[in-house]
């Protein structure tokens, strides 16, 4: 690495100053990979999340129900905990641990969700059989690889199921008592009045909100950590007071919209030659202002 770069880069993580070196379209496909931010709400959730994997295993189990508005970064929690724990296999090859995770499908039914089941554990079977034959077989690959949680992304979705929602959470509650293992779900605010239409299950589940970002100081660490993992060799000071109200103005209601933001203005920095994200940047972004998309909608 040359002199100057050495100097400047020191707000870059390891990376980030790595990929400094790339030719551009590497560097910029570097910008636009997705990155995990540690931020404090997603580390407290990982925690409960974690307490909720060790709990004694008993016939009511806790559950967890990650709460927020879509593209809040509830997803990205939950995959950075399932890689957190990986599938153990025991010495003699079969499995010693596993979380089980699913989303649920767009319309769900009781058929459709024990495929889901059964395709997360690799288990090949007829979709169209029907859900008494799956359900068991679901079960048992569960024992089987000694599943320890069940994950349920997208529980929003039970609010498409009409009047099978209360059967499929009775069914769901009833696998997971008699195998004791705990739920950790997520979703949009319907996942909530959905869960209301099998009241036992509900009591069972703790919400956990991943509230809309405000434009404080942790929305300020986000910028902070995330200008460290963008390969721009000068620093931009995304958090500082003339850059942080435009970005949150822009994007700062999810997670979502400001990493991409900060993905595509990272690229614009790039494509314009200028080594850091600046005013002049930001408004040549197109499709993250309002106006862009009443535009869009007026042409039509
Ligand atoms: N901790 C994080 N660090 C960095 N980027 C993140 C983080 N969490 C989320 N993101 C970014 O935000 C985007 C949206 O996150 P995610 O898909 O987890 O949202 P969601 O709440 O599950 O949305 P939906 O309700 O639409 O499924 C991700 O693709 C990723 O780019
Ligand atoms: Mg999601």
């Amino acid at each position: 690495m040359n002199e100057t770069l050495d100097k400047v880069d020191d707000h870059l993580c390891a990376e980030a100053r790595e990929a400094l070196e790339l030719p551009k379209p590497e560097r910029i496909a570097f910008c636009r990979e997705d990155r995990w931010v540690g931020y404090t709400r997603a580390q407290q959730i990982l925690r409960q999340c974690d307490d909720l994997l060790l709990h004694p295993r008993s016939l009511r189990m806790p559950c967890l129900l990650i709460v927020g508005r879509s593209n809040n970064g509830k997803s990205s929690i939950i995959e950075h905990f399932i890689k957190r724990h990986p599938f153990l296999t025991k010495e003699d090859g079969t499995p010693g641990f596993s979380i089980s995770w699913v989303a649920l499908p767009a319309k769900p039914s009781e058929s459709n969700f024990w495929s889901e089941v059964l395709w997360s554990l690799n288990i090949a079977h007829r979709s169209q059989d029907r859900a008494d034959v799956k359900r068991p077989a679901a079960i048992d690959a569960m024992r089987y690889a000694s599943t320890r949680m069940l994950v349920i992304d997208e529980m929003n979705h039970l609010a498409n199921a009409g009047k099978d929602a209360a059967t499929l959470l009775a069914e769901i509650k009833n696998a997971t008592s008699a195998l004791r293992i705990p739920i950790l779900a997520t979703g949009t605010q319907p996942a909530i009045h959905a869960l209301r239409s099998e009241p036992q299950l509900m009591t069972r589940f703790e919400p956990i909100g991943l509230e809309r970002w405000k434009l404080d100081a942790e929305y300020l660490r986000f910028l902070i950590s995330y200008e460290k993992l963008l390969p721009l060799a000068e620093q931009s000071n995304l958090a500082s007071r003339t850059l942080a109200p435009v970005i949150y103005g822009m994007a700062g209601d999810t997670i979502g919209d400001t990493v991409s933001l900060l993905k595509e203005a990272a690229v614009q920095a790039i494509e314009m030659g200028r080594e850091r994200i600046d005013a002049e940047v930001l408004s040549k972004l197109r499709g993250h202002r309002r106006e862009d998309w009443d535009e869009a909608a007026k042409r039509l």
